[in-house]
């Protein structure tokens, strides 16, 4: 049987409202010199295709959210932490730029999947030679999975402690690095699985674009706690991480030093955990 063709018009409309490449108001374009873009390929593609602005600028915590709902279909209740972390890296009382984000130690992390260590080069910019250990992984087939995620985690982590003497890897690095991961696997491949098209990784991180093209969709399912907390301990077990000491911090502001240095806090819980174990 044949649908009428008004029908069609009307589906195609539907599927296609988040995805007319460079049409629409959500069309791909490349920021402009004067554009902020930084360390995080989600807000910055969200920003590519208007999603955020695409200054880069002016970003509030309920818009981050609301965007990453709309096109990503996370929970906002899986965010919400990072997102309040974000305004802490920003002068302005109530909204952050995308470049303000790299600062190092309030989100920003050592060991990162495509950008170099705040301590050896530019930890906000795609760099292709850093993201050659997962654009190379699980070689022979045209997927990433929980395996391959861990074996990149692993050598990136081995990279940056051969290269880097001021390297910061503690819980909370890990704790990030494996939740970024994971959410990347959940939205472009399957949030139980960990298996995930390579292409749409790599374009992705590459060219800060949503690859709608390529067949990329939203999914159909919300990415919720539960869910991908799940694959974010897998990746974290298949990375074979261990610490290389340290307390973990966090930087309250821009010109702070890392003020909830826990270096009190650790020692804490060092006697804590000596007396009970
Ligand atoms: C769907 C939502 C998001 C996804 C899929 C996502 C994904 C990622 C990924 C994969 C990285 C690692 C890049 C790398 O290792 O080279 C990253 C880094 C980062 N993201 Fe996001 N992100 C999301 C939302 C957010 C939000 C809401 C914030 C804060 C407002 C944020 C801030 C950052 C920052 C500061 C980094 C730098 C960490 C580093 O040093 O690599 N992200 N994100
Ligand atoms: C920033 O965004 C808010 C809400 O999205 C808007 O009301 C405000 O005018 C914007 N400010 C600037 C300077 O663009
Ligand atoms: C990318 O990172 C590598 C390794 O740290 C470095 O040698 C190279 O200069 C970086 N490239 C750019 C364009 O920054
Ligand atoms: C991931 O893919 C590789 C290559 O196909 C395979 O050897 C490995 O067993 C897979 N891992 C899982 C958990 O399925
Ligand atoms: C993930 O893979 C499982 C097992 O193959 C499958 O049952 C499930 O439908 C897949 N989920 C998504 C979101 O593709």
């Amino acid at each position: 049987m044949r649908f009428p063709s008004f029908l069609l018009i009307v589906s195609t409309f539907a599927t296609n409202a988040f995805a007319c490449p460079g049409k629409s108001r959500y069309g791909f374009l490349p920021p402009k010199p004067t554009d902020l873009r930084g360390p995080c390929p989600a807000l910055n593609a969200l920003a590519n295709h208007g999603y955020l602005p695409r200054t880069g600028r002016n970003i509030t915590i309920r818009s981050v959210l609301q965007a990453c709902e709309d096109v990503y279909n996370v929970d906002p209740a899986l965010l919400t932490g990072v997102a309040k972390l974000g305004l802490l890296t920003s002068n302005e009382p109530d909204s952050f730029t995308l470049d303000d984000l790299k600062l190092h130690g309030t989100i920003e992390f050592d060991a990162s999947l495509s950008r170099e260590d705040f301590a050896i080069g530019d930890n906000s910019r795609f760099n292709e030679t850093i993201f050659s250990t997962l654009a190379n992984s699980n070689p022979g087939v045209e997927y990433y999975n929980v395996t391959s995620a861990g074996q990149v985690q692993f050598e990136r982590l081995a990279i940056s402690q051969r290269t880097n003497p001021d390297l910061t890897n503690t819980d909370k690095e890990i704790g990030f690095r494996s939740f970024t991961f994971a959410l990347t696997l959940a939205i472009f491949g399957n949030v139980t699985t960990g298996v995930t098209p390579k292409n749409f990784v790599q374009i992705w991180f590459r060219e800060e674009r949503l690859p709608f093209a390529e067949g990329w969709a939203r999914p159909s399912c919300t990415l919720d706690p539960a869910s991908v907390n799940k694959l974010t301990g897998a990746v974290k077990d298949a990375s074979k991480w261990s610490s290389s000491g340290g307390c973990p911090y966090v930087r309250t502001g821009v010109s702070d030093a890392p003020t909830l240095d826990s270096k009190a806090i650790c020692k804490q819980l060092d006697s804590l955990t000596a007396k009970s174990g």
